[in-house]
């Protein structure tokens, strides 16, 4: 069986794969488009994904081979999954392995937002230190501060964990569904409905999954309940904020700051969000660690691996299809 490898990536996980696969690579690291990754495709049985290569309805009716399509990411919003299920392909991602790794970064984000972390990095490289003064670059406090989490999934437990353990944080939550009792208590969380957790959040961090429903959860009506004190941070998905209603609210200091790891229509940045200072911005990082990477590339090998060997995928996102028919 062929599988194509659609980004480069470890050879250790390349090695794994071609152990049981005839494998085709990327090592120019090219992002595909439409065209080209169901040119790749053809013949194939499994694909090897990351965020940037979508798989929908027209993908898997142009490749009536492929069989199995392993995600390395948890958010999955560039798989039409349906469109997979209805046709019998299996569809996985990489929960649990990123958790720790990457509440480390939405919660390192945060605080760089907070305190300015990237505009008085700037100020200096600019060689404009002489200019130092006793109320420059004051920012808000975290420590005792309001954390308030959009989102309460692995991540955003996790993000709530060091809050409230580590920093003394009063933490409050908006989700679709309650936490469980016991739950909240571990992390120390109150759940608020989505009003109140805008206008008593000093830190906002969001990690909810991209969907249609969070499609611009926070837009300009969102950012208008919020303090002018306090710091949006984003490490889910763009499309969630509305990016040009944030850059008018920023300008304009209707909120602080904001810390944005992922962007509407990213790698592109909206020029007015590229163009303030109170921001700190980085390219989709927040899982990106050795370990973690290299962990998170090998739960998608064994998802590949064990659903084109008839064994049970690991962290399957649509077992119903399963043992595959395809
Ligand atoms: C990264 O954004 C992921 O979903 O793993
Ligand atoms: C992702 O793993 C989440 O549940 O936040």
């Amino acid at each position: 069986m062929k599988v194509l490898i659609a980004r480069r990536v470890f050879d250790s996980v390349v090695e794994r794969l071609a152990a049981h696969f005839e494998v085709e690579t990327n090592p120019e690291d090219t992002v595909f488009s439409k065209a080209e990754l169901i040119a790749r495709l053809q013949g194939k049985a499994g694909a090897f994904i990351t965020g940037s290569e979508r798989i929908d309805a027209e993908v898997l009716d142009a490749c009536p081979g492929l069989k199995a399509v392993c995600n390395m990411a948890v958010g999955y919003n560039n798989i039409d999954l349906a469109a997979c299920t209805a046709r019998g392909v299996l569809a996985s991602n990489t929960p649990d392995v990123l958790t720790e790794t990457t509440a480390d970064f939405g919660f390192a984000l945060m605080m760089a937002t907070a305190r300015r972390m990237a505009e008085s990095e700037h100020f200096l490289r600019r060689g404009e230190w002489s200019k130092w003064a006793v109320d420059m670059f004051t920012g808000s406090d975290v420590h005792g501060a309001t954390l308030a989490i959009l989102g309460m999934g692995r991540i955003g437990r996790a993000i709530a964990r060091r809050g409230h353990l580590g920093f003394g944080m009063p933490v409050i939550y908006h989700n679709r569904s309650r936490l469980a009792p016991e739950l909240e208590a571990e992390v120390g969380a109150r759940y608020v409905s989505k009003e109140q957790l805008l206008k008593e959040a000093d830190h906002l961090v969001i990690v909810l999954p991209y969907s249609a429903e969070s499609h611009h959860s926070i837009g300009a009506a969102e950012l208008a309940l919020m303090k002018p004190q306090a710091t949006l941070t984003n490490v889910a998905r763009g499309g969630i904020v509305d990016d040009a209603a944030l850059a008018q609210a920023l300008r304009e200091r209707r909120i602080a700051a904001a810390g944005l790891d992922v962007f509407e229509g990213e790698p592109r940045v909206h020029p007015d969000l590229l163009a303030l200072p109170n921001v700190v911005l980085t390219p989709h990082i927040a899982s990106a660690t050795v370990k973690t990477r290299l962990a998170m590339a090998n739960l998608a090998s064994d998802n590949l691996i064990a659903a084109l060997t008839g064994a049970a995928p690991p962290t399957p996102l649509n077992s119903e299809v399963l043992p595959l028919k395809r």
